[in-house]
């Protein structure tokens, strides 16, 4: 197995052999920069009905999906990170871009102190390539955040035509990737404004509690919005997450979402799932902490239910 140095980038080739076989992580150390980097074995089994590849459906190169809702809490950078690794699994190429100042996404991948997108505009010799992660699951790339992020809003926003920022930059790499999945802040300013002006699908998570029906549709109605300045052909998805079966109301709004957005809700439902909380504590994507809990096996259905409708025009 190749690991790569998250300090200075050496590739470090691991002989798995002498690893313990029931270990989920380990540190292996850099000999160039002395830099520990934490390794996390992939715990999927190719016997596992939900993880073997699905038939490839290609999406054209670059296909690129925002998660998004200005609600906090409901499950974004949750989405973002275990669709991406479960697309990664069904043997896609995925970058990750970690677009909030709170650098989530970057912490719960366990890192830290890196380059960010800020970064790259801010210096104009640096190249986005260069702030790319080749994470330790094979297939996923991450753009992470930093507070620097903070910066690049206070410059940019408001500017002439400040939403394009993302889209140019990508432009230069988005052919390597099958998918891209942008996490985005619970605000609609100038990192999200800038996710949905690239994107080809936006993802709205939401789950089943009393004013999430609100929610969705103040999020579909801003994507009206982008439609008409930015971005005319960006879809809208509907993704419910910890929905909890056993909760009266969570299945009576469940219904009600079903019956406002029959064409935009996935069939895929995301399960309220306490292994996914712990799968956070470690660092990890859930389906590499437990690959038999309920969460990991939906969000490998909703890869699949992804890989399928992304060639199409969903
Ligand atoms: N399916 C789930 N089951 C249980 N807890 C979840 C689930 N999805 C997310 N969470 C938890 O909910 C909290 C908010 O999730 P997060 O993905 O950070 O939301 P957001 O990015 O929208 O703020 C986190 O503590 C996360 O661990
Ligand atoms: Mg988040």
């Amino acid at each position: 197995m190749i690991v790569v140095c998250e300090n200075c980038k050496t590739r470090l080739k691991i002989d798995e052999s002498q690893l313990n076989p029931s270990i989920k992580q380990f540190t292996v150390r850099c000999p160039r920069c002395r830099h520990s980097s934490t390794v996390f074995m992939p715990d999927v089994t190719p016997e596992i009905e939900s993880v073997r590849p699905v038939e490839p459906t290609p999406a054209r190169a670059g296909y690129t999906m925002v998660i998004t809702n200005q609600k906090g809490g409901v499950g974004k950078t949750s989405t973002g990170l275990n669709l991406g690794l479960s697309l990664a699994l069904l043997e896609k190429r995925v970058l990750l871009i970690d677009f909030d100042v709170q650098a989530n996404l970057t912490i719960s991948m366990g890192y830290q102190h890196t380059t960010s997108f800020h970064d790259v505009i801010h210096d104009r010799n640096r190249k986005l390539e260069s702030a790319l992660i080749q994470t330790s699951y094979p297939g996923l790339w991450l753009l992470p955040s930093n507070k620097n992020m903070v910066l690049l809003s206070k410059k940019y926003f408001g500017r002439d035509d400040y939403e394009y920022i993302l889209r140019k930059q990508l432009a230069k790499i988005k052919d390597r990737f099958d998918y891209i999945i942008i996490d985005t802040p619970p605000s609609i300013e100038f990192f999200t404004i800038n996710a949905l002006s690239t994107s080809d699908l936006a993802i709205i998570p939401t789950q089943c509690d009393y004013l999430s029906t609100h929610g969705v549709d103040q999020v579909l109605n801003i994507i009206d919005l982008i439609r008409k300045k930015t971005n005319p052909n960006i879809k809208a998805r509907v993704l419910v997450t910890m929905y909890d079966e056993a909760a009266t109301a969570s299945r009576m709004i469940f219904t009600k979402l079903k019956n406002l957005h029959p064409e935009r809700l996935y069939e895929t439902v995301i399960d309220r799932d306490e292994r996914l909380r712990e799968a956070q504590i470690m660092s990890m994507p859930v389906i590499n902490y437990d690959q038999k809990s309920i969460s990991g096996l939906k969000y490998m259905a909703l890869a699949r239910e992804i890989i399928s409708s992304s060639g199409k025009n969903q």
